[in-house]
Parts: structure tokens; C-alpha cells; sequence
């Protein structure tokens, strides 16, 4: 039987994933450190929902070794899903040493704990992985050695580090390459988000690179499901894109919030700012194989079921 523990879980995704787990009646439990990167408000507000499912939330950092341990002994933990994390693009330029805090110690840390156990790791990585190369769509076969900020890096950092601990100690483990996710209860630090709030509010958005700029929007569902999947491919260890493979143009991931919503933008053109990628598609042929990973949310749907649920909850 499985038993799953989520780092993460008052997380964007790792709430979704332990929701979805409780509905499958698989036991999940939970670790997460509430930190204030974005309003701590609504990670409270997922804690309260999971615990209304009788799923443990308990406040912890995956810096503190000796507490995971216990935990996972304690609760007898079959699969470890890694999403904690400083997430971000932008916050890696003004608070550089969080990213090594949780992405590279807390990472290691999570990689001591189960080095001498039977319990199989699934760890977020990140579309930013690929950095500037050229060739599109992204594929998991392509050179990965060109991020073009921190938080990539960190994450890069995480598949070789990852790698050398499977090569040690045979810990099987797969890593899952997300692509800007998006969704209720998502995070407000992401444009979808910020996009919604300010247009609603009258206020002006900032477009960077003046809109010239893609991304493989993936909807929540799509990418709970390929995580789901992933509890039970048997491999030593392997890395997927979990991606929607259909890039879209920033001006018209605006105009579809802007039809929604029935309320032009106030647009401010921006150049473009350090760090960013230009492009963002996956590949995802191998995921399809091999997870039986096909994304079936269309932009227009998943923007209007996040828009109904901020609407409701946040206005
Ligand atoms: N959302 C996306 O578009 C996206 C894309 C690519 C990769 N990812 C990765 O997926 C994972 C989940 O992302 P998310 O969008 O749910 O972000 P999120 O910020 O909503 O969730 C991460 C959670 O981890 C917690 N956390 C951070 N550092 C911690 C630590 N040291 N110890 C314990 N908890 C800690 C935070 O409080 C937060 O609740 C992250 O690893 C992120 O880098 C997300």
C-alpha cells in the first residue's frame, strides 16, 4: 500500500497533488514551513482545507534532518514527493541565498534521509532548466548547462545531485520538469495570478520583452496527473517534461484573461529583464510513453475555471 509524504504541501501543487491522493484513499501526509515569500494567508487557507480531509499538515522546513526522519519511520512513508522549494524567477535576483537554503541544502538534506531507505523520491524540477538554448520544442535528450538564472541553476543543481546520490545508493527517483502551472489556489507571485488581480483592479500590468514572449502554460489537473503517474513507473532513475506542448504568446494569454474577465488591460510595455527565457514548450513525447501523460486543458478553459475560483475566494 502506498503511503505518501509532500514536502510542500501548503504549496500551490503540493496541495493540489495531497487533495487528489486523499480522493484515490491514499494516505498522504505533509511537511511545509509557511514561509512568507508570498501571503502566508493562503497557505494557511490550503493547510485548512487538506486538514478538513483528515490529511496532516505539519510545519516543518526539509532542512530539519533528524524531524524527517522520525516522520517518515513514524508513518511508515513508501513515496517522498519533493516539491519544496523557493520558487521564482525574479525574487532569485534580490534573495539569492534562499534558493541555496531550501533548493540546495534542504535538497541534500532530503537526499541524506533517504539514502538508506526503501522509499522512492519524486522531485520537482523546472522548464528553467533549459535556459537559452535555441532548439524548441524542449526536450529531455537536450544539453541543460546554460540556466539563465538561480532559481534554474538550483534546480539543475538538484538532477545532478539527485543523480550522484541514485548512482551511491540506488534510491530510485524521478524528476518532473514543470512548465509554468497554473490553476485555483494558484500562486500570486505568477502573471496568470498578478494579470487577473491588477486588471480587475483597474491597475496597470507590466509586459516584459513588450510581449514578445512565449510560455507552455500547463493547467493544475493535467500536471497532478502526470505526478500520479509517476508514484508507480518503475525506474532507477529518469527525468520528464510535464508540460502542455502548446506554447502561447503572452499578448494572447492576456487577451483570453482580458475576454474573460470583459475588461481591457491597462498594458505598460517593458524591455526585456534579466534572467527571463524567451520560450518556454515541452517535449513531452516520452512523457506520453512512458507516464501516459497527455495534458487536455485548453488555455481558455483552465483561465476560466481560475477566474471563477478567484473570483469567489479572493474578490
Ligand atoms: N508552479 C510552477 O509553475 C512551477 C514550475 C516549475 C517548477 N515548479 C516547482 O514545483 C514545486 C512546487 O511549486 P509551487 O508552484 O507549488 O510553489 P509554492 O511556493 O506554492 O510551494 C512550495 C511550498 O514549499 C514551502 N517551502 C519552501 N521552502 C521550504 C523548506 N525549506 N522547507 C519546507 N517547506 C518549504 C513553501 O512554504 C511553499 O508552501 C517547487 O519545487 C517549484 O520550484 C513549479
Amino acid at each position: 500500500m502506498k503511503r505518501i509524504f509532500i514536502t510542500g504541501i501548503a504549496g500551490f501543487i503540493g496541495f493540489h497533488l495531497a487533495k487528489y491522493l486523499k480522493s484515490k484513499n491514499i494516505e498522504v501526509i505533509g511537511i511545509d514551513n509557511f514561509n512568507d515569500y508570498y501571503d502566508v494567508n493562503l497557505k494557511k487557507l490550503r493547510k485548512n482545507i487538506l486538514e478538513k480531509e483528515n490529511i496532516k499538515v505539519i510545519k516543518l522546513d526539509i532542512n530539519e534532518k533528524n524531524e524527517l526522519e522520525k516522520l517518515l519511520k513514524e508513518n511508515k512513508i513508501t513515496h517522498f514527493v519533493n516539491l519544496a522549494a523557493q520558487a521564482g524567477v525574479r525574487y532569485s535576483i534580490e534573495n539569492p541565498y534562499a534558493y541555496l537554503r531550501s533548493n540546495i541544502d534542504g535538497f541534500v538534506s532530503v537526499l541524506e534521509v533517504l539514502k538508506d531507505k526503501d522509499i522512492k523520491l519524486i522531485f520537482a524540477s523546472s522548464s528553467s532548466v533549459y535556459g537559452d538554448n535555441k532548439k524548441t520544442p524542449f526536450s529531455t535528450l537536450d544539453r541543460t548547462d546554460t540556466p539563465t538564472n538561480l532559481y534554474g541553476a538550483t534546480k539543475k543543481a538538484n538532477e545532478s545531485l539527485a543523480y550522484a546520490y541514485n548512482s551511491m545508493y540506488n534510491t530510485p527517483m524521478i524528476g518532473l520538469r514543470f512548465f509554468t502551472v497554473y490553476g485555483p489556489y494558484g500562486r500570486p507571485d505568477m502573471a496568470y495570478y498578478s494579470f487577473t488581480k491588477d486588471i480587475l483592479e483597474k491597475k496597470p500590468i507590466k509586459i516584459f520583452n513588450n510581449g514578445n514572449m512565449q510560455r507552455d502554460f500547463t493547467y493544475i489537473d493535467d500536471i497532478i496527473s502526470g505526478i500520479y503517474s509517476s508514484l508507480d513507473y518503475e525506474t532507477s532513475f529518469e527525468i520528464f517534461n510535464l508540460g502542455n506542448n502548446k506554447p502561447i504568446n503572452l499578448l494572447t494569454f492576456i487577451s483570453i484573461i482580458e475576454k474573460r474577465l470583459n475588461i481591457k488591460a491597462i498594458k505598460e510595455f517593458m524591455p526585456f529583464q534579466k534572467g527571463e527565457m524567451l520560450t518556454t514548450f515541452a517535449d513531452i513525447e516520452n512523457s506520453k510513453n512512458k507516464l501516459n501523460f497527455n495534458p487536455k486543458t485548453s488555455i481558455e478553459k483552465g483561465i476560466d475555471t481560475f477566474i471563477s475560483w478567484y473570483e469567489q475566494e479572493m474578490v
